[in-house]
């Protein structure tokens, strides 16, 4: 069994994180979303990994994954180019896959229950494909799965009209070589894009068997701000407490405290967990950090009151007033006005900013 992880897309739902590089790089508790896959890959036993890079931030996925060995996976990185389709960019792979079976994984998905349950229901029976599935109240926006009461795949629809349930493709699937024979007959979709759903489809009418698997625990897909704070959320309230940085006497901390190694929390300093803070990072007098906050690395947060945010690293947070649900890009730089005049809020705004003030 191999696996391949999708790394294309534009992520426009993400900008301006997503200018300088890509959604999959945006970090959920202090790892990179496209992390995720390579380590629920490695518990489920798979380490030859083909990692499909589209158009943007090519350099960076390669930088960051290297050839896989600091992960003990072994890591072929195979270029799509243009993001003609889910079905496209697995077609690309087919040299990498050769006859193999493979788990084909949208990297900027994060699943509490990792990936081995759907491995092994796959390989238990002689498929030709299998699909995660998990109910969603919008199934107008996800490929759907029709499933009879035995977990029989029937039909599969992508983004339907009139959903036949509310059973969604979440993006994580194994696959038989068949698939490629069935891409080579795709046509594309309304949307232009060569749709894996379809190609599923297509297995299924060829007489194979797909079998299903409804993902238990929480699912995100990462491809909004909202839900790049709701998976940091799920994933701090998860983790094991990794706590191997300083914290000052007089700093007050309590909750659960993933501090890396050269991080430090001040005295002063209030720091309420579930939170993570990354390497270099200092946390000043006078701070509060509350839960479901993670902060990157190389960072000085001083004076301020930050809680549910996410700040990628590099920066630099001092101003007096609050910061909720906040999505913070790396170099950010957020300081007080207070001592100016004329009085108000002084703002260098990035392209695509969200601000609410
Ligand atoms: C893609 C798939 C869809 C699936 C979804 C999961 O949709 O086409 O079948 O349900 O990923 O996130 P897209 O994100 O391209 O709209």
């Amino acid at each position: 069994m191999k696996g391949i992880i999708l790394s294309g897309g534009t992520g426009s739902r993400l900008r301006p994180i997503t200018h300088t590089g890509p959604k999959q790089l945006v970090p959920v508790a202090n790892k990179p979303v496209l992390e995720y896959a390579v380590s629920d890959f490695k518990e489920a036993g798979i380490n030859e990994i083909g990692v499909i890079l589209g158009n943007k931030g090519r350099e960076e996925i390669q930088e960051l994954l290297g050839d896989g060995s600091k992960h003990g996976v072994d890591i072929t990185y195979i270029v799509q180019g243009n993001p003609l389709g889910l079905a496209h960019a697995a077609g690309c792979a087919r040299d990498f896959i050769g006859n193999d079976d493979f788990v084909m994984y949208l990297g900027d998905n994060i699943l509490k229950q990792g990936i081995a349950d759907l491995v092994d229901s796959f390989e238990a029976g002689g498929y030709g494909a299998g699909i995660a599935l998990q109910e969603v109240d919008n199934p107008k926006q996800f490929g759907i799965a029709d499933v009879d009461d035995k977990g029989n795949v029937q039909r599969l629809v992508e983004k339907p009209d009139n959903p036949p349930s509310n059973l969604a493709l979440i993006g994580i699937y194994v696959f038989s070589p068949a698939l490629f024979d069935a891409i080579e007959r795709l046509e594309p979709s309304w949307r232009g894009e060569l749709e894996i759903t379809d190609a599923i489809q297509y297995l299924l009418e060829d007489g194979y068997e797909i079998d299903s698997h409804i993902v238990g625990g929480w699912w995100k897909d990462t491809g909004k701000p909202e839900d790049i704070l709701e998976a940091n959320r799920l994933v701090l309230e998860d983790k094991t407490l990794k706590s191997r940085g300083t914290i000052e006497n007089g700093a007050e901390t309590s909750g659960k405290i993933d501090l890396a190694k050269s991080a430090i929390i001040e005295a002063g300093a209030v720091v309420r967990g579930p939170v993570s803070i990354g390497d270099g990072t200092t946390i000043r007098d006078g701070t509060y950090v509350g839960p479901y906050t993670s902060i990157g690395e190389n960072s000085t947060l001083d004076g301020v009151h930050i809680e549910n945010s996410v700040v990628i690293g590099d920066s630099e947070i001092t101003t007096s007033k609050k910061i909720v649900d906040g999505l913070l890009g790396r170099g950010a730089n957020i300081g007080s006005a207070d001592e100016y005049l004329p009085e108000g809020q002084r703002l260098v705004v990035g392209e695509n900013s969200q601000l609410k003030l």
